[in-house]
């Protein structure tokens, strides 16, 4: 039996296939209920505290509702600035003290390795909501659900990663997570910002078919899933190599015409400049959809870690 109480969530290589079969059941199970309007009371009496040392929207908003839908209560530190971490509180420390308030955390942290570090720290289950350019599993198996309920499959498809490979965490992820199915990745990015080449060997030894290129329009015409992502800004050392490469690929209609008929577009937002809003009308673009699947997805995802299912 799959069983995820008590569990941390925080690389995409931690999961089995049938431990994603599971989330992903049990996150049809609470999309049908809200869909039918049903009030749920999984997680009553239990406390989420969502420590966000970065700046969020969907990943923070998106727990936190997952939490109020299943009946469970709220707090949060959504700024640094305004909490101890100003102060030179050790996240081992901050971790301790919020063990005391809440049943479950959900971490974001700009270093690499902190949501493991803070998982060491406490018997509470901790959820990692992006740590640096490392991982972010959660966007994963939102982006999973997402590309199942799109197209029906996960196992058969091409699916493209586009843009910043070296400092995008919900790509590391995806792949990750991606290596679990049968699919062909193909990974489009600028040299500089490729995939990390630790991570292009694992999925290598592991069999799955890549393709590394900079060319968008090449990887368009075999893809069935185009997934966009933003020039990750606030990771760059210099601010003009940046500017040199936020443009490098900007999908547009016109772009488009070379796609597969029924490919579809993902992001995890937010975008700056890499879609034009005129894709947004595009039959595919499924990114607006992607961003409701993070509800029950993460509604699974509480449930499943508290054992409230
Ligand atoms: C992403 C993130 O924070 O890594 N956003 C998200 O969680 N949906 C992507 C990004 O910031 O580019």
């Amino acid at each position: 039996m799959v069983d995820l109480k008590g569990k941390d969530i925080l690389r995409a290589d931690q999961f089995t296939r049938d431990e994603v079969e599971l989330i992903i059941k049990t996150a049809q199970k609470f999309e049908d209920s809200l869909n039918k309007g049903r009030m749920l009371d999984n997680c009553r009496g239990l406390i989420l505290a969502t420590l966000f040392f970065e700046p969020s929207t969907r990943t923070r908003l998106s727990f936190e509702t997952a939490m109020l839908r299943l009946g469970g209560q709220v707090i949060t530190v959504a700024d640094p600035q305004s909490s101890s971490v100003s102060k030179g509180e050790s996240l081992h420390d901050t971790i301790k003290t919020v063990e005391n308030y809440a049943d479950v955390i959900v971490l974001r942290h700009p270093k690499i390795g902190a949501a493991a570090e803070a998982a060491a720290a406490t018997e509470r289950p901790v959820i990692n909501a992006g740590d640096g350019a490392g991982q972010h599993p959660t966007q994963s198996l939102l982006d999973v659900y997402t590309i199942l309920k799109e197209k029906g499959t996960i196992d058969g498809l091409t699916i493209a990663c586009v843009g910043d490979l070296k400092y995008g965490r919900t790509v590391h992820s995806l792949a990750e997570l991606l290596s679990l199915y049968k699919v062909r990745l193909i990974f489009v990015s600028p040299i500089s910002l490729r995939m990390p080449a630790e991570l292009i060997n694992k999925l290598k030894e592991k069999g799955v078919p890549t393709e590394e290129t900079e060319d968008l329009k090449e990887a368009l015409k075999k893809s069935d899933v185009l997934y966009m992502t933003r020039i990750q800004k606030e990771r760059f050392e210099d601010q003009t190599e940046y500017e040199r490469l936020k443009g490098v690929y900007i999908l547009t209609r016109s772009v488009l015409k070379d796609a597969k008929k029924e490919i579809i577009i993902m992001h995890p937002l937010p975008r700056v400049n890499e879609i034009a809003t005129d894709v947004d009308s595009y039959e595919g673009a499924a990114y607006f959809r992607q961003v409701a699947n993070g509800v029950p997805v993460r509604m699974a995802l509480l449930a499943l870690v508290t054992g409230r299912i």
